[in-house]
């Protein structure tokens, strides 16, 4: 497996292989839901590259970006195991030269409801670096293919618009959510829970489950009301909710008339303590 550190070693180890990248990026701390994301990728491309950067564009000030888990050893060799060709890598120095003042700026639409409201800026710091990681990983090939998980559902969707609205030449693949035994979501901040904590998590994703049941019983109430009951009985059970919502899957708007199943998906955010925790359900 190739290490490399800056995009011209990228470009130049690409160049030496023939065909398309398959791409998986990441932050790192690396879960059995990536290596699920990376097992996907491999046959869907001739070299398989996944990216790890801590990328400081997408955290708000008061957020996690210094204390995030950085597991370097543990991670290269995860990746090496499950076929990974060239892990790229760069310091901020080598993904940042200066400052970064030309920056992607989403549909605001899209990106300044659910997350994007709650971590204004955070979509524009996730399109930017994607985009450069993409100049980066594909230009030179003339594109490949790009897998994202679903439990960043609407990061998802962002990047397949930004990718047909640039009209990239990336293929842009979803990965399903690997879950624990118990249902939780596996998340690089699970590891930020306590033992109790970690016992009660499972609890946003029986939240979504059940608003995704309550949407689609014969009968039933208006969705805000449905959403508003599962805020309030998220929050007695200890949590801090941002949201808990159903939508429409592509544009994530809120879906008009009586919910039918096939085409929604229940997101959910919520603090546990001290750590946020995000999942969703398609249904
Ligand atoms: O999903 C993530 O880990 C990050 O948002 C990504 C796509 C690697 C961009 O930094």
């Amino acid at each position: 497996m190739h290490i490399v550190r800056t995009i011209p070693d990228l470009r130049a180890a690409l160049a030496a292989r023939p065909g398309r990248p398959a791409f998986v990026p990441t932050m790192g701390n690396l879960h059995d839901g990536h290596i699920a994301l990376v097992a996907q990728a491999k046959p869907l491309g001739d070299t398989l590259v996944a990216s790890i950067f801590v990328n400081r564009l997408q955290f708000l000030p008061h957020e996690d970006f210094d204390s995030y888990p950085r597991t370097w050893d543990a991670d290269c060799d995860r990746l090496e195991a499950a076929g990974c060709d060239i892990v790229f890598a760069p310091r901020e120095g080598d993904l940042y030269p200066e400052p970064q003042t030309f920056k992607i700026q989403p549909d605001p639409q899209l990106a300044d409801i659910l997350e994007g409201h709650f971590r204004p800026g955070f979509f524009t710091g996730v399109c930017t670096v994607v985009m450069k990681l993409f100049s980066a990983v594909f230009f030179a090939a003339g594109g490949g293919t790009a897998v994202f998980g679903k439990k960043d559902y609407q990061q998802l969707m962002v990047i397949r618009r930004m990718v047909q609205q640039f009209a990239l030449p990336v293929d842009i693949v979803a990965g399903d959510t690997a879950r624990a035994a118990d249902g939780l979501a596996l998340s690089s901040r699970n590891g930020y829970l306590s033992a109790e904590e970690r016992a009660a998590a499972v609890q946003l994703s029986q939240a979504l489950r059940a608003l995704a049941q309550a949407a689609l019983a014969p009968g039933a109430a208006p969705l805000a009301t449905l959403e508003q009951l599962a805020l309030e009985q998220l929050a007695q059970q200890g949590w801090a909710p941002d949201y808990l919502t159903v939508r429409q899957r592509g544009d994530l708007q809120v879906p008009q008339g009586a919910a039918s199943a096939g085409a929604l998906v229940a997101l959910g955010a919520a603090r546990l303590g001290g750590t946020r925790l995000i999942d969703n359900l398609e249904f």
